[in-house]
């Protein structure tokens, strides 16, 4: 009997159970110990994922094909729309269909909100969300959450900062969902024009979410267990010049740091553009290349549960 988790399309965070949650945490643990002691792992043998990125990725496409690889399975790729039959006109439900006929997963990332939603829809085989535009990005999220887990011991009873483009940023609209699972304060920092979007945080308020909005990152940080840096997204913006005033809107250095709450972990999905000066990355709380590698682990495991192989 294979997991709840068999079959599924990951596509969102708000619509993962708990116990779905704890269990992609745990076989993600176990896969990490693996790794640590050099297992050669065969789970995906004769299994093949497509990855399918219509937008620029490095982390996430080259995690997702590591995952893939470490379990023993195989991988194929259209990382370049411009020559892929997109580029003649082909739909995305279309181009999907054809792709199910190659492989036992697909991998998906493409500008469109709905997009891997539209995806999943077209096809019988499981689709993960690499990100859909503005909208989601469930497996940062995951290993956004991994990552605490493993950085503070335990995530009830933390106050999170995140920080940035929240208008835009589908990595923060996926890890509220998953933060409100525990017992947590949420801070968003962000200029007005780019707070999180109304109907995510009501849906946080109804779930009784302590939530509080800032523009004052130093603030916040004396406040803070953790602050979750976000890139101000400069391809979301019809107006150059907007993205131009708001870009260097929070820059956090040593000096900001220092000021902070003691013991404060610093996230950010990456990539960084200018939000956390180099001379961070020597702080012991600077967890964001970890974050990065944690999403071999967790990615082997979302591709393990949804295809019965963990
Ligand atoms: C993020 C994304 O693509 O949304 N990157 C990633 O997957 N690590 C964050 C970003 O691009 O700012």
């Amino acid at each position: 009997m294979g997991s709840s988790l068999q079959g599924r399309d990951i596509l969102r965070t708000d619509t993962l159970r708990d116990e779905e949650l704890r269990l992609i945490l745990s076989t993600a643990e176990r896969f990490e110990e693996w790794l640590k002691a050099g297992s050669h792992l065969e789970n995906m043998r004769g299994r093949v994922m497509a990855s399918l990125f219509f937008e620029p990725s490095t982390r996430t496409r080259l995690s997702f094909e590591a995952a893939m690889h470490r379990l023993g399975g195989g991988v194929i790729t259209v990382d370049d729309p411009m020559t892929s039959s997109a580029a003649k006109g082909e739909s995305l439900a279309d181009a999907i269909r054809v792709v199910e006929g190659y492989a036992d997963v697909i991998a998906i990332r493409h500008p469109r909100e709905g997009s891997a939603a539209e995806a999943a829809a077209a096809v019988s085989i499981p689709v993960i969300n690499g990100g859909d535009g503005t909208g989601q990005h469930p497996t940062q999220a995951l290993l956004d959450i991994y990552t605490l887990k493993k950085e503070k011991g335990a995530i009830d009873g933390l106050t999170v900062a995140l920080v940035g483009d929240l208008k835009n940023g589908r990595t923060v609209h996926s890890l509220v969902y998953l933060l409100a699972r525990f017992d947590v304060r949420l801070i968003f920092v962000s200029p007005t024009q780019l707070m999180m979007p109304a109907d995510i945080t009501d849906n946080l308020l109804a779930r009784g979410i302590e939530v509080s909005v800032t523009e004052d990152l130093a603030g916040a940080m004396r406040e803070s267990d953790v602050v979750y840096m976000t890139r101000i997204q400069k391809e979301r913006f019809e107006d150059p010049t907007e993205y131009q005033r708001l870009k260097g809107a929070y820059v956090l250095d040593m000096a900001m740091v220092e000021q902070a709450k003691s013991g404060i972990t610093i996230l950010h999905p990456l990539p960084r553009v200018n939000e956390i000066e180099e001379e961070v990355d020597g702080y012991a709380g600077a967890a964001y290349f970890r974050q990065a590698h944690n999403g071999l682990p967790v990615r082997m495991a979302l591709l393990a549960l949804v295809l019965g192989r963990e």
